[in-house]
């Protein structure tokens, strides 16, 4: 089932996600209806407080490729081991500011640990898209947005436009 989506400014993006005590079906259901959200957007990455849960559940899938299978990752209380000093500059967008871009200056490397959908722990170092989209995501868990990267000026801009774009929502 898809969820909806909140979008910026919402008082529940900049709110701090509690850790998942323990798996249940209703979160595995909440962590699939995400993925369905995402694809369906379409997105790389969306985390449970963009769908009103404040939850600590990301889901992501950075396989761009149309010939590529796709890689599904769903991450339950996940965390950053260990960042690299090497930084990437990726633009970045997310689902809760659509249409809004801009670059972002993150560790090129991060090493990842979190609890699968069978109640696994993983752990794994992701570089490129993958380790941007992990700490945007993680980001969501602390009610930190990509535009809390930005000088207070953009980030000003783009919150006056989403605003705006709300408003009109409403309205149709
Ligand atoms: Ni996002």
């Amino acid at each position: 089932m898809k969820r909806k989506i909140l979008l910026h400014p919402d008082p529940r993006l900049k709110k701090v996600s509690a850790p998942v005590p323990d798996l249940s079906d209703d979160l595995r259901a909440l962590a699939d209806d995400m993925l369905e959200t995402m694809y369906d957007a379409p997105g790389v990455g969306l985390a449970a407080p963009q769908v009103g849960i404040l939850q600590r559940l990301v889901v992501m899938d950075c396989v761009k490729g149309e010939n590529e299978a796709p890689r599904p990752l769903i991450m339950f209380n996940p965390e950053i081991v260990s960042s690299s000093d090497e930084t990437n500059v990726y633009e970045e967008g997310c689902l809760s500011l659509p249409e809004q871009f801009a670059d972002v200056t993150r560790p090129a490397e991060v090493e990842v640990r979190w609890i699968d959908r069978e109640g696994k722990a993983q752990q794994e170092v992701f570089t490129g898209l993958w380790a941007t989209c992990a700490q945007h995501e993680i980001d969501h868990l602390e009610g930190k947005l990509f535009i809390d990267y930005l000088k207070p000026l953009k980030r000003q801009m783009i919150t006056r436009k989403m605003v705006k774009m709300k408003r009109e929502l409403a309205r149709t």
